[in-house]
Parts: structure tokens; C-alpha cells; sequence
């Protein structure tokens, strides 16, 4: 702008009596300088004027001061009014820096005493997982990879503490997410070609329902236990021993030759049937690494093992009332966004603040969000923190990721502005819009250790991989790298 400053010390005890305001008719004409005030601003060494929440989860910094920053992207800005639920939705394209932003935000939260679950599907979280791990004083247990057939869990779970699933006598509760899940889990083993019609969903019901009526031992039932159950049972086309209304014949057909892979004596017999309890997640920080699974041919099996995981949360979400959870799915939200699903995930993700929850789905491409609409009308109608990295890869998408994630102008502006600023340390910028008033563009500066901890190319983490794949300690390791 070609201007420069001036020093004036011969006048300054005269400068900062005029500048106290209400004098500031007594300066004279040269002590002005008229511009627009978007203009001024760029002499600032700031660009905002954002003082940041002091009780917030999420530390950045001041773009072009590198002042840092708290802000909140859950309860503070709730109870500011900014935004009506927890969750997020996070877009950027490969290499923008998605996994290091979660892993930050993932750290901070952790600080705050959250509970937290990944789903993640490019090994990204393995470092901060493990140095959680080692910080609460577990042992860091040598990795193996893990099998398919490892996977186990009971989708009847809590069946008895919830009160067999029943309103009254006879009335399925289908406003339990438990039962919401699962129907979603029978109807994506017994997958038709055209889906469900209403008329096979109400007879599942049915089904369901006289199962919960006639079940009666003191233990929760298993998977195998309905599966037998339909097996036993005698309906016929004129009614059934139980006095149930005509039922259809090939339907159940359908469901004994479908349902029988997850059943004892099917080949899939452990993943719905496993008699213990225990959770899926086990401690503070619980990550599942689903890559693989993902990459499975048998994506039945694919889409029972994320439902699970993510049900298994749900219920520790519902249990646990008092702590703050955060659910993160990276990328495998793609083998789950199917409509036998959408009731369940819809209620998930509607319900969730009520249970101090944040649910987050970080995505890489606009095309995924188009081409679902579990996606568009659950996940992102119910995200008010939208998180964008830098977009300059795809910036003709520009458009249209902001018409539906409901970004204004400036908004584009803050994005487009994403990284372009020269500087000399590696850090990158994200843009964060925090329901619909808050918006802006901050810096993501981490220490040398956490840069380490969230580095995704492999080349410079294999001394990481090496030292989490042997069981060795990470903090360790981080100590030792600052010593060096
Ligand atoms: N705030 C940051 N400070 C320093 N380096 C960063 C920062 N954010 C990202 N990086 C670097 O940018 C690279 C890409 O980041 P990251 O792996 O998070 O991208 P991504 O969006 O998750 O990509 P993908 O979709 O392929 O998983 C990494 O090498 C990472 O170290
Ligand atoms: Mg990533």
C-alpha cells in the first residue's frame, strides 16, 4: 500500500491525549490517514479480533500473528447459542490435512477428559492412540493384525436391562435404537435387491415382536437365539401356534437361508453371538482400524462390523450420560450410508448432544456427499460445526460444496485464503464455521513432538510404526526425540 510509519516522539504525549477517545477532534489533519476499514486492517498484525473461549476444546492460532487461540466447537458455543448440537463435518481433499487437524482436535479433547472412538481407515491415529495408551499408564501391547473372524459382538445386548424392547405387553419399541439396530443389522445380511418394502418391514416387526414376547431366560439373548427362533417357529399361511396374522411364507424363507452365515453354525458364528458383555470399546481412547475391512470382499460382513463398533458406542454414549464423547469416522461412514441404516444413524446423530456427544465424519470429496443422502440429510443437516481444509486442488467444487454445507460468501473467501499466506513454518490453515454466525479462517500449530505424533507420510513415521508395532513406549520415544 506503500505506506510507511512515522515516528513521532517529540509529539507523543500530545498523540495520546488526542487519542483518548473523545478528543480526537484535536489532531491535526496529517495525523489521518482516510481508508476503508478493510483496508486499514491489512496493517494490523492480526486478522481477527477473536479472544477465543477460554473453557473451549480446541486450541489454533491467529493466522497472521500466531496469537493462539481457544475456541469451542461444543459446549461453549452451545451454551453461547452458536450452535444447537456437537457435531461436525469435516471436507478436504487427500493431503489437506484432515487426519493432523482430527488428531489435534482429538488431543485437545482428551485433555478435556472426553471419551473417544475413531473409525479410521488410513492408519492416522495409531501414534496418538498409543501415546494416550502409555500416558494412562497401560501397557502398550504389541500389535498383531487382527483377523476378520476376531470380530465379536451381540447385537441383543441390553436387551433385559432395557426391558425386553417392549412397549406393554406386545407393542416393539421401534424408537429404541437398539431395535432401530437391529432391524438394520437383519436387513443389511438379508439385503433384496430393490430393499424393503413397508409390508416385509412390518412383518419383521412381527417377528421381532413375538420373539421379545416369548423370550424368558435371564440372560440376554445372542444373535443364533432369534435366528433358532424363526427356525422353531410354525408359522403357517392361516396363522401360527402363538395366534399371530398370516405371515409371509417367503419372506421368512428368505430370512432363515440369509440370516444362517451369522448364526452358531453358519460361517460367520462368533461375530453376533458372543456371550460376554464386554463392550467393544475399552478405554479412553478407542481406535479401530477398519482399512482392511473396508478393502474386504464380503461387504455384508464389512457393514455388520462398523454398525457394531458404532452401536457399541451408542450404548456407551446412552450409559454414559455425565463425560463428554466424541464418535470420529473417517471415510467408513461409505460402507454404512445405506437406507436400512438411516432410521438408526438419523437418531444417532439427532440425539446425540442430549447424551453429551460429538459425533464428527471427515470426508474427502464432494462427490461423496452428493451421492448419499444419508450423508446430506442426517449427517450434514445435523453437523452445525462445518470444518473445510484447504481446497485449492478442487477449487471448481467451490460452489457447491458451499451451497450444501450452506457457506456464505465470505465464508468462500476465508477458504479460498487457505495456506496462501508464505511462512516459514509447515503448519496449515483450516477454515471452521460454527453454526451459522461464526466463521473464520485459523492456523493449526502443534509442537515438534504432537507434528510427529500426526505425520501421515509413511517414510517419516516409520520409526513410529516400528516403535508402536513393537510395543514399545511412544512417550519414550518422544522424549527421546526432544533430547536430541
Ligand atoms: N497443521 C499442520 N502442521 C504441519 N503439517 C501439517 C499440518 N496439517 C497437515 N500437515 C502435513 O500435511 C500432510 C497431509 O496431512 P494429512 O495426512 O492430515 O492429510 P489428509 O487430508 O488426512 O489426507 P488423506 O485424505 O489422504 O488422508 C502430512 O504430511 C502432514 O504432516
Ligand atoms: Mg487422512
Amino acid at each position: 500500500m506503500n505506506i510507511c510509519a512515522e515516528k513521532t516522539r517529540k509529539t507523543l504525549p500530545e498523540e495520546f491525549l488526542n487519542g483518548i477517545p473523545g478528543n480526537e477532534m484535536n489532531f491535526s489533519k496529517d495525523d489521518y490517514l482516510l481508508s476503508e476499514a478493510s483496508a486499514v486492517l491489512c496493517l494490523l498484525g492480526w486478522e481477527s479480533f477473536d479472544k477465543g473461549l477460554p473453557e473451549g476444546n480446541l486450541q489454533v492460532s491467529e493466522r497472521l500473528s500466531s496469537r493462539p487461540i481457544i475456541l469451542d466447537l461444543c459446549k461453549e458455543a452451545y451454551s453461547k447459542g452458536w450452535i444447537n448440537a456437537y457435531n461436525s463435518f469435516v471436507l478436504g481433499p487427500t493431503g489437506s490435512g484432515k487426519s493432523f487437524f482430527m488428531n489435534h482436535y482429538l488431543r485437545c479433547c482428551h485433555d478435556k477428559g472426553a471419551k473417544i472412538c475413531v473409525l479410521d481407515n488410513g492408519r492416522s491415529y495409531a501414534g496418538l492412540a498409543a501415546l494416550i495408551k502409555d500416558e494412562n499408564g497401560l501397557a502398550p501391547a504389541k500389535r498383531k493384525s487382527k483377523t476378520v473372524e476376531e470380530f465379536e459382538f451381540n447385537p441383543f445386548a441390553g436387551f433385559l436391562e432395557q426391558g425386553k424392547w417392549l412397549i406393554g405387553e406386545d407393542h416393539l419399541d421401534l424408537d429404541n435404537p437398539s431395535v432401530q439396530f437391529v432391524i438394520g443389522i437383519i436387513k443389511t445380511i438379508c439385503d433384496f435387491e430393490d430393499g424393503w418394502t413397508a409390508a416385509q418391514s412390518s412383518v419383521l416387526s412381527v417377528y421381532l415382536t413375538i420373539f421379545c414376547m416369548m423370550y424368558k431366560r435371564e440372560t440376554d439373548p445372542v444373535f443364533d437365539d432369534f435366528y433358532t427362533f424363526l427356525v422353531e417357529s410354525k408359522f403357517d399361511e392361516n396363522g401360527s401356534d402363538n395366534g399371530v396374522e398370516p405371515i409371509d411364507q417367503q419372506l421368512m424363507k428368505e430370512l432363515i437361508i440369509s440370516l444362517h452365515t451369522y448364526s452358531i453354525d453358519g460361517s460367520h458364528p462368533k461375530t453376533l453371538n458372543s456371550p460376554s458383555e464386554a463392550s467393544l470399546l475399552s478405554d479412553d481412547f478407542s481406535l479401530f482400524e477398519v482399512g482392511e475391512l473396508l478393502d474386504s470382499s464380503d461387504k455384508t460382513y464389512c457393514k455388520l462390523c462398523i454398525f457394531c463398533i458404532i452401536h457399541s458406542f451408542d450404548l456407551m454414549m446412552r450409559r454414559n450420560v455425565d463425560s463428554f464423547k466424541v464418535l470420529v469416522i473417517e471415510e467408513a461412514w461409505k460402507a454404512i450410508s445405506n437406507k436400512d441404516m438411516e432410521p438408526y444413524l438419523n437418531s444417532l446423530w439427532k440425539t446425540s448432544r442430549k447424551y453429551n456427544t460429538a459425533a464428527i465424519v471427515v470426508t474427502q470429496q464432494m462427490s461423496d456427499i452428493i451421492s448419499s443422502d444419508i450423508i446430506k440429510d442426517t449427517i450434514i443437516a445435523n453437523s452445525p460445526v462445518k470444518i473445510v481444509l484447504d481446497q485449492r486442488e478442487c477449487i471448481s467444487e467451490l460452489d457447491a460444496v458451499a451451497d450444501t454445507l450452506g457457506l456464505t460468501e465470505t465464508d468462500k473467501r476465508f477458504i479460498r485464503s487457505l495456506n496462501t499466506q508464505s511462512r516459514d513454518d509447515a503448519s496449515k490453515d483450516v477454515f471452521l464455521k460454527i453454526g451459522q454466525g461464526k466463521s473464520g479462517a485459523y492456523k493449526i500449530d502443534v509442537s515438534q513432538a504432537e507434528a510427529f505424533l500426526y505425520e501421515s507420510v509413511l517414510k517419516d513415521k516409520s520409526e513410529l510404526s516400528d516403535t508402536i508395532n513393537s510395543g514399545r513406549s511412544v512417550l519414550s520415544l518422544l522424549k527421546r526425540k526432544r533430547k536430541i
